[in-house]
């Protein structure tokens, strides 16, 4: 996730944005640049890779005083990570870094072009300096040309400008992503950092800004546009600050899903279509069948993702286990559209697995969190999940990305394909668009996961159990229990459960029930029966309340399993994290486990 700073200030204005910089490292980046203001003129540097690349440039370059600054380190979302696409981003005499994603940059980078600016990036944020001085240059008057830039923009956007035509001043504005604007401990001094650790030190006191809300800032103080803000106190530790105020990188980025999934959709959902701009009708053209490999939590997501797509475009789709296909001399045709699932980009089977696809001859898509990895540099076509950087081993945002993402992509296909009705398709959309909400953490649930955790250690086994899309989710909740309390868990098929792992049922092991309203509801229900009559014990997780079960974790009614679906998801995130907790263990780092897996 892209990382944002700023200083005005006498004191050393490029040390204090590269440590800064420095600071917002842990979110993960591709490239780096700060823009510096002295003497009216504006330096830039810009490096691909790690800070200490950046660093060295600015170390050649003859020094000089300079009054303010900004710095951004970028995440790849639109377009490569090169230098021309890192921030920040120039027009004619002006700067601009910006984290979000502008939804409507097409349109107005097209008028803008029309207008005669020149693009020299293929971002989404380039529009905004251009825009900004379009403004400037038919008013003459900064502000009036910030304010009407802001009114143009549409999606998720908090952004620091500078500008040769006022150069005392940084404007910013916060809309979506975090922006924080604090006084320095010194006279006259401001700074801005998109979260709390590059503050720490040399600010107390800050404003975390609402959407919104924006101004000017200078060495005489800081203008805001209205009312809306309020002055706090910044935290002093600056472990607690990158885990924003949360005990571990796990429960923060289980605690991030809805904003990150909010980014994954932008620009993507229609008022009634699906779009991806980084791939091309041809890749779906003449494809009958679709095969997904992956491994892990990935797998998982491309397990639901083929429910979805045999449901909603009527594709046959198969998935597999990337260390199974590799060695099984599987049958490839060329109408198979080959999809790889990976977080990381660099898991060594399913690269493999990509590798084979191609040579055979495949169209092949990857649905990936870090661009420029193995596996984008690999395929035809990538579409990025934009989780940001995950830190917690075990896998929690990448997953819900990924089966957002494949979740579109299946109603891409039926579209495409003419399968799915309108009122279906206005449906489904409805239901995408409420995904965030549904992904928003409830405290009750988070405490009742807490009181469960107490017990649940205690179990000697577990089963997870669900059907249809459940099946996978119930796959993941027990994965996500083995990785970080190391207790014994399965996922199952409910259906299956009589068919032999019946036998184990007994008061102590936990079955963890996954009972949705809107899928299939009384046949689960008769699969948790049969369990509860052997004496298991029950927990079951549904918008309904059951008899039958021992414990209860109640979520919202809603009218979409899907909704169902990524509830229940956080709660077995919650649970899982908070037995690991229980049980001392060390909840981002596991024993034994690797966050990228590159060797078979
Ligand atoms: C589980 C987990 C792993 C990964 C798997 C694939 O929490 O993180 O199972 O999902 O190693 O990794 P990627 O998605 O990077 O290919």
């Amino acid at each position: 996730m892209c990382g944002i700073v700023g200083y005005i200030g006498k004191n050393d204005t490029t040390k204090i944005l590269l440590d800064g910089l420095k600071e917002l490292e842990y979110r993960g980046y591709d490239s780096a640049g700060i823009a510096v203001l002295g003497d009216d003129k504006i330096d830039v540097f810009k490096a691909l890779g790690k800070l200490h690349n950046l660093e060295e440039k600015v170390n050649a370059s003859s020094s000089r005083d300079y009054e303010l600054g900004i710095g951004h380190t970028r995440w790849a979302t639109h377009g490569q990570p090169t230098e021309l696409n890192a921030h920040p981003h120039l027009g004619e005499y002006s700067y601009v870094v910006h984290n979000g994603i502008i939804e409507n940059y097409k349109e107005l980078k097209e008028e803008l072009i029309n207008l005669g600016h020149k693009f020299v990036s293929q971002t989404d944020t380039e529009v905004i300096v251009h825009l900004f001085e379009n403004y400037n240059n038919k008013l003459n008057d900064t502000t009036k040309a910030f304010h009407n830039t802001i009114d143009r923009l549409e999606g998720a956007f908090s952004i620091l400008l500078i500008t040769k035509a006022d150069p005392s001043k940084i404007f910013f504005f916060k809309h979506g992503s975090p922006l924080i604007v604090a006084n320095g401990k010194d006279e006259n001094e401001v700074l801005f950092a998109s979260s709390d650790a590059p503050l720490i030190g040399l600010a107390n006191d800050v404003v975390y800004l609402e959407d919104g809300v924006g101004g000017i800032a200078s060495a005489e103080g800081i203008e805001f546009f209205n009312d809306n803000y309020s002055w706090a106190t910044l935290p002093t530790s600056k472990q607690f600050a990158q885990k924003d105020g949360f005990r571990f990188f796990m429960e923060k980025e289980i605690y991030e899903q809805s904003d990150v999934v909010s980014d994954c959709m932008l620009g993507r959902l229609n008022d009634d279509e699906i779009l991806f701009d980084e791939i091309d009708k041809s890749l779906i053209d003449g494809i009958n069948e679709i095969k997904i490999c992956a491994c892990g939590t990935s797998y998982h997501s491309g397990l639901t993702a083929s429910y979805l797509f045999e449901r909603l475009s009527k594709v046959k789709c198969n998935v597999e286990i990337a260390s199974e296909f590799r060695y099984k001399d599987p049958l490839l045709t060329k109408d198979t559209l080959f999809i790889v699932i990976s977080q990381s980009g660099e898991t060594a089977d399913t690269l493999e697995a990509l590798k084979m696809a191609k040579a055979a001859g495949l169209k092949t898509l990857v649905i990936c969190n870090v661009d420029n990895s193995s596996m984008t540099r690999t395929a035809d076509a990538t579409i990025l999940t934009r989780a940001g950087i995950e830190k917690g081993v075990a896998s929690t945002k990448a997953f819900t990305t990924q089966t957002v993402v494949l979740w579109m992509l299946a109603l891409y296909f039926g579209k495409a394909n003419n399968i799915i009705e309108k009122d279906k398709l206005q449906k489904e959309l409805r239901a995408l668009r409420e995904v965030p909400k549904s992904l928003i953490i409830d405290d009750a649930m988070h405490e009742k996961t807490k009181r469960l955790s107490k017990r649940y250690l205690h179990g000697h086994g577990f089963f997870f159990i669900g059907r249809d899309v459940f099946f996978p989710l119930a796959l993941e909740g027990a994965l996500k229990l083995k990785e970080i309390s190391y207790l014994h868990a399965e996922g199952y098929p409910a259906g299956e459960m009589k068919h032999g792992p019946i036998a184990l049922a007994d008061p102590e092991l936990f079955t963890i029930a996954l009972m949705p309203q809107n899928l299939l509801y009384d046949k689960i229900k008769s699969n948790v029966e049969e369990l509860s009559a052997r004496d298991s014990t029950i927990c079951s997780i549904s918008p309904l309340d059951f008899d039958l079960s021992d414990d209860f974790i109640k979520i919202n009614e809603t009218d979409h399993y899907m909704l169902e679906f990524f509830e229940m998801l956080i709660a077995l995130q919650l649970l899982s994290m908070e037995i690991s907790v229980r049980l001392g263990n060390d909840v981002d780092m596991p024993r034994n486990l690797a966050k990228s897996v590159t060797v078979e």
